[in-house]
């Protein structure tokens, strides 16, 4: 028997933008749209377009370019929202219109303040009118997993009656659990007497860490269409991670028996392309894109790999693009072993850069017990590209407290001259960030800002460390002082010199 189609409806531009602290730009968000198209999205969400004019604006450049994905907008039951997704997706080969609203008692209450009647009426004057406007309309019941399953069947039936093709169930708050929300989705599908004029759809919140095993439970009772994003970003703890759904679909068929459009090829680029746009890390142990996923350190699992792989891999890393041996780099590791995960990780140097990272790579084993990528990396930007130091700190001075605006001067050296700026700012960092930015006029755009205590008492040295992005490079670098704005501009003037080294 063939395998169902599961749709992938991804909503890393829309809901993985919502994150807090992730915000893309419009390249950004062209490029990862067509690396959605080319991985085989069926649906990719590129915005809310009432939001924001930006928000309008990429919503209608992904719409004009993409040609092979359903593009969506997302709406409020409301006319405003429905007109502003239109006219955002009026272009698109393939459009949808995406409207939503709480059908749950507390979000009724509080936030619509509206009684289930009006909330009934409202669902089927919005599909209603986004239909008159676009063929393909979806619906979303808001807090669905906290909503009266007899009220929720009721504004489904009403939505899909209206026109709406498919019905989507939020887990907004991800609180529901993988046997409630799989019953939710068989009660729906044998309670809802018009259920087979629409795909249902689940849209899974991680607040449990359940998102991926609620959207699996939604999946074998009848969905047909995961809403996720890649890497899992998105509003709080994020949303169920895409590449973890296709590769558990792919991976376990004999249960799930579906399958999707995705070449899991590129799931490895895209997750690096997401986690550098959006500014967020992939965690090491992130199943199917962390560093660590298809890496085996134990001397057990080493050897069982290497005389047969499927000993402990349950997927092979070359499905999802992962680039690498699957071995880490350790004391033992021979200089061949080495000059072979340089190369698989593109990096090229000389014969005498490959000496000097060479001798730093056995340093840094003989103190570390494994030796990552992102190590590779730092002995290579670190030792062998050295970074010039275009720019110095010559002196620093500012001023801050509750009753004074924020300022300071710094003075920085280059080429033995001294160049000395005061600006104000929402405080001193930012104060002298931006008079960074104005003498070496490198306009960056901060990530990514922690500081961290790497010694104890009063006196202790405070280390910065950020990430500063300006055009297409996006650079990590640290500073260190018992002043704390001290570190924090030794970081920065250090990040710019990483920019104007690599120039
Ligand atoms: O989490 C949610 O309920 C949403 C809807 C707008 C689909 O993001
Ligand atoms: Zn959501």
């Amino acid at each position: 028997m063939k395998n169902d189609k599961v749709l992938i409806f991804d909503t890393t531009l829309r809901d993985g933008e919502q994150a807090p602290g992730a915000s893309m730009n419009q390249d950004e968000k062209m490029a990862i749209a067509a690396a959605l198209e080319k991985m085989g999205v069926d649906i990719i969400e590129a915005g809310f377009p009432v939001s924001s004019p930006g928000d309008f604006e990429s919503v209608k450049l992904v719409a004009k370019t993409i040609k092979r994905s359903i593009v969506a907008g997302l709406a409020r039951s409301m006319k405003k929202d429905i007109d502003a997704a239109y006219e955002a997706l009026k272009s698109a080969k393939y459009g949808r219109i995406h409207v939503f609203l709480a059908t749950s008692n507390i979000h009724m209450k509080f936030k619509l303040k509206k009684n289930p009647d009006e909330v009934l009426q409202m669902a089927i004057d919005a599909v209603k009118y986004a239909k008159s406007k676009m063929a393909d309309v979806e619906f979303s019941a808001e807090d669905a997993s906290r909503s009266d399953r007899d009220f929720l069947c009721k504004v489904v039936e009403a939505a899909i009656k209206a026109g709406a093709k498919t019905v989507n169930i939020p887990d907004t708050v991800g609180y529901t659990v993988p046997s409630l929300f799989g019953q939710l989705i068989g009660y729906i599908k044998n309670n809802v007497p018009n259920i087979n004029k629409a795909v249902i759809s689940v849209h899974c919140h991680d607040d449990l860490g359940l998102s991926v095993s609620n959207s699996l439970a939604a999946i074998e009772n009848g969905a047909r269409q995961v809403e996720c994003t890649v890497n899992g970003i998105g509003e709080r703890a994020g949303n169920a991670a895409m590449e973890e759904i296709v590769m558990a679909l792919k991976t376990r068929k004999d249960i799930y028996k579906c399958e999707t459009n995705i070449n899991t090829k590129e799931i490895c680029r895209v997750s690096r392309m997401v986690s550098k746009a959006a500014g967020f890390a992939v965690a090491p142990n992130k199943a199917i894109v962390g560093g660590n996923a298809f890496l085996h350190e134990s001397g057990i699992h080493q050897h069982g790999v290497l005389a047969d792989r499927s000993t402990y891999e349950i997927i092979k890393g070359e499905d999802v693009g992962f680039v690498g041996t699957g071995l880490v780099l350790g004391k033992h590791s021979g200089r061949h072993g080495f000059c072979e995960r340089l190369k698989l990780l593109g990096i090229q140097l000389t014969e005498k850069q490959i000496d000097q990272a060479f001798d730093r790579f056995k340093i840094l084993a003989d103190k570390k017990k494994e030796v990552y990528d992102e190590d590779l990396f730092a002995i290579i930007e670190d030792e062998v590209k050295a970074v010039k130091n275009i720019w110095s700190l010559d002196s620093l001075e500012y001023k801050s407290g509750t009753k004074v605006e924020p300022s300071t001067t710094i003075a920085l050296k280059s080429g033995g001259k001294v160049y000395k700026k005061t600006l104000t700012g929402d405080g001193p960092v930012d104060a002298c960030y931006k008079a960074i930015d104005a003498i070496t006029k490198v306009k960056g755009e901060l990530l990514d800002y922690s500081i961290k205590s790497v010694s104890q008492g009063e006196d202790a040295i405070g280390e910065v460390t950020l990430k500063l992005r300006s055009k297409d490079q996006t650079v990590i670098a640290h500073g260190a002082s018992t002043d704390i704005v001290e570190a924090s501009a030794k970081a920065y003037i250090n990040a710019i010199n990483k920019i104007l080294t690599v120039k």
